[in-house]
């Protein structure tokens, strides 16, 4: 279902303490965000990724919309060993919006 960005602009503040998006966006604790939908994974220069996301890289896996959606659900339960220290985003409307959001920095 498609979501609304303005609403997951609203959830994104959930994430903004770590990652940040749009122009100028500076890795902070978890890198930037940018074109994050269809991005491979563990891309992102000079910051330093867990083991698990370099392996990741290495074998050329993406972020697809479907992939994050699962990701954010449970981050830990989905992807073991991340780093990324986060609960989660447990309803489905939640990641729906954000995604919409966060596909709006994704260069046409
Ligand atoms: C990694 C999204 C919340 C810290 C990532 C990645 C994504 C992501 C997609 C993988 C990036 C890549 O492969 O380049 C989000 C979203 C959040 C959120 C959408 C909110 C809903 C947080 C929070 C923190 C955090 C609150 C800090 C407390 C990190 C860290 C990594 C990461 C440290 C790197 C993990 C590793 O190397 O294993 N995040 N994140 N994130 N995030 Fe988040």
């Amino acid at each position: 279902p498609a979501g609304d960005p303005a609403k997951g602009a609203n959830v994104f503040k959930k994430c903004m303490a770590c990652h940040a998006v749009g122009e100028g966006a500076k890795n902070k604790v978890g890198p930037e965000l940018n074109g994050i939908v269809d991005r491979k994974m563990g891309a992102v220069e000079g910051f330093n990724y867990s083991d698990t996301l370099k392996e990741h890289n290495a074998k050329g896996d993406v972020w697809t919309a479907e992939v994050l959606s699962k990701y954010l659900e449970n981050p830990k339960a989905y992807m073991p060993g991340i780093k990324m220290v986060f609960a989660g985003l447990p309803k489905e409307t939640d990641r729906a919006d954000l995604l919409a959001y966060l596909s709006g920095f994704n260069a046409d």
